[in-house]
């Protein structure tokens, strides 16, 4: 790893500051420029300018808390700028390498009460980033959170109402101004000078998730609230001291291939904790899962019982045989006759752990564990080490874990997972399950926000409407231009585990509802929605029916070299080219909604002095996702960096191209 850290530190001190009135920090670039000043009423506020226009007008920050109202009665008492450039080394992630250039400002404040505040901003060239911390206060209990972004024009946004269970709902779009609910972070804002902005937060640790919400054209901070017996209360956050909140960041950039480059959020959070991370294992996985879905299968012990002896060999044997590295099974424990008495150390009568676990060691393939926790987070954390010694025993390095319940039940009585309480929750499986070698993909989670930076074995999460939905919604499934969103969006935020890789669309249990994909579109799903564990989500037998095109998704990596957008937007469709890491071949994938479109993907990512071999996955001339989502076509070409591929992306199709150098 090649770190380097240039680090400037000045001091100046209030009677320097009276004369200037405002503080201003700038970006490496010098095109975005962050100014700070205090209110005549003592209240803290902050501007942003790019290329000295105005994007964001004089908005408030500081909290209300009960001990001081810490939004105004302020003095500046101090000011300090480090500017930092570090090159650091991702575990896994969609690049190896990322670049860590930004200019701090910090600002010292004393309020009215004695207490002290301070206001940590960082510039980067596309984007900035604040966050308050209370360096010697008593504890606190946060209120509300004032923070604002008072852009200047009633911009288009792409969200989810806040309370959206788990996260699982469809984003739209409408000005700022038509949003009448109160809306999840994160935020994907179409400017109307055709730039873009996305707002979210880092490193969240021990505080609430942020919401936002519009109130006479400003947007406004609403922290998830505490509950008590499952009701609202006015508390947000019980704060220790010293202590800093998650940082609040907004990426600002001309087009989309700069927003999803964007490496804000990463640089944000802490750097790795984990001294040896070599057990953490980007890897493709199959699964008992689908079947469940489908209804053919089912979690509990029974005539159709999934998590079988005899089925999971099946299954393991199929991923050894197509170099997939591991297989989930879900249902292999006791409890899922009621959902209330999960036990994450028996299995069923007819699954023999020791038995799976050494013909998966045989075989070279992992098993994934699952734990369903049915939302009861509390009793959970509390045999967390009886659970991982158990999995870590059978040679197991992955847990899927879940918390279906719309609010949990945590050591804090019944509490949304992105309170405060589910947020410590779902931190203390991630810190517990690395102490046990075990990585984490975490269903039903609290958004991410970076946190894999600190905890790589937080692998991937849901949060998503995912392709569950396909099987089971009563509104049909999930319309074809969702993939097309998501990657602008809740993918921003982190890995996703969407579970791609349908190939039959025939669906017994709810005729009505259905993938609406092409085969070929779900090939595009493994390059377009990054997840370092990503799965095949479909039955052996199904691969089985089309094994040309299985092939790609045998072939397709998930741990990347670099990644780029090729083309894209946001809801008709996205293309995505990446190098697999410590390799020279390229994939990249594509996936269109409703309207048919011809696309143009020039290669100049490639090597200039290389030729490649191009396999091209793409829609037959028949292919539709209503009508004829069977039909594709599997082409061999020789390609160099200088040649462009054209191709048609059908309705609800999409392309896969693996580049291999010759
Ligand atoms: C919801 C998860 O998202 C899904 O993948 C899982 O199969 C069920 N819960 C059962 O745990
Ligand atoms: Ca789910």
């Amino acid at each position: 790893m090649r770190t380097y850290s240039i680090y400037l530190l000045l001091f100046f001190f209030s009677f320097v500051l009276a004369s200037c009135g405002k503080q201003v920090v700038s970006s490496p670039d010098g095109s975005l420029r962050v100014a700070f000043r205090i209110s005549d009423s003592g209240s803290p506020e902050y501007s942003v300018t790019r290329d000295e226009v105005s994007v964001i007008d004089w908005s408030a920050l500081g909290l209300r808390c009960a001990e001081a109202d810490l939004t105004s009665g302020f003095q500046l008492t101090g000011w300090a700028e480090r500017d930092a450039c570090d090159e650091w080394e991702t575990v896994w992630g969609e690049e190896r390498r990322i670049l860590d250039r930004h200019n701090e400002m910090e600002l010292r404040l004393r309020h009215q009460s004695g207490m002290k505040m301070n206001i940590i901003f960082r510039v980067f060239d596309d984007g900035f980033a604040f966050r308050y911390v209370f360096p010697d206060a008593a504890s606190l209990t946060v209120l509300d959170e004032a923070t604002e972004y008072r852009f200047l024009s009633d911009h288009p946004a792409w969200s989810i109402p806040w309370r959206t269970e788990y996260y699982e709902g469809l984003w739209t779009k409408a000005p700022l101004s038509e949003k009448q609910d109160t809306l999840c972070s994160p935020l994907t804002l179409e400017m109307t000078d055709g730039t873009y902005a996305f707002i979210h937060e880092a490193a969240l640790t021990d505080y609430p998730a942020q919401n936002l919400y519009t109130q006479a054209g400003v947007l406004r901070t609403y922290l998830t609230p505490w509950l008590e017996e499952g009701r609202i209360t006015e508390v947000k956050a019980y704060v220790p001291a010293p202590f800093a909140t998650p940082w609040r960041f907004v990426i600002l950039v001309r087009d989309l291939r700069a927003l999803t480059a964007s490496r804000i959020m990463l640089n944000l959070n802490e750097p790795c904790r984990i001294v040896d991370t070599s057990w953490i294992k980007p890897m493709k996985f199959i699964g008992i899962w689908w079947g469940m879905h489908m209804k053919s299968m089912t979690w509990e012990q029974g005539p159709i019982h999934g998590a079988t002896t005899e089925n999971m060999e099946r299954y393991l044997r199929f991923a050894h045989d197509h170099h997939i590295e591991a297989v989930l099974a879900e249902g292999w424990n006791r409890g899922w006759e009621d959902w209330s008495s999960f036990s994450f150390t028996e299995p069923y009568d007819d699954w023999d752990m020791a038995y799976l676990s050494h013909l998966a060691d045989s075989l070279g393939v992992q098993i994934i564990g699952h734990n369903e926790t049915g939302g009861n987070a509390a009793d959970y954390e509390a045999v967390l080490d009886e659970a991982y010694t158990y999995h870590q025993t059978h040679s197991i390095r992955a847990i899927k874990t879940g918390y279906v319940a719309p609010i949990i039940r945590t050591r804090d009585g019944l509490q949304w997972n992105k309170g405060q309480s589910g947020v410590r929750h779902y931190r203390k499986v991630i810190e517990t399950a690395a102490r046990y070698h075990i990585a984490i993909d975490n269903h039903e989670p609290v958004m991410p926000t970076g946190l894999q930076r600190t905890w790589p074995n937080l692998m991937s999460q849901e949060g998503v409407r995912g392709q569950e939905w396909n099987a089971w919604s009563q509104d049909g499934g999930s319309p074809s231009s969702h993939v097309t969103i998501l990657p602008f969006t809740r993918v921003m935020a982190g890995p996703v585990d969407y579970t791609p890789g349908v190939f039959a669309f025939e669906n017994p249990v709810m005729p009505g509802t259905r993938v609406h994909s092409t085969l070929t579109n779900q090939l595009g799903l493994f390059v377009c929605l990054y997840s370092p564990l990503q799965m095949a989500c479909d039955l052996p037998e199904n691969y089985m029916n089309h094994p040309d095109a299985f092939r790609f998704i045998e072939n397709v990596p998930c741990d990347w070299e670099r990644s780029l957008l090729v083309d894209g937007e946001i809801g008709a469709f996205c293309i995505f080219a990446r190098q697999r890491r410590g390799g020279s071949d390229w994939y990249i994938g594509g996936v269109n909604a409703d309207t048919p479109r011809e696309v143009s993907i020039p290669l100049s990512m490639l090597e200039a002095d290389k030729t490649y071999t191009a396999t091209v996955y793409r829609d037959g001339e028949e292919a539709d996702w209503q009508t004829n989502p069977y039909d594709y076509l599997i082409e061999t070409r020789d390609v160099r960096a200088t040649d462009t591929l054209r191709l048609r992306m059908a309705s609800g199709g999409g392309l896969a191209v693996q580049l291999l150098p010759r």
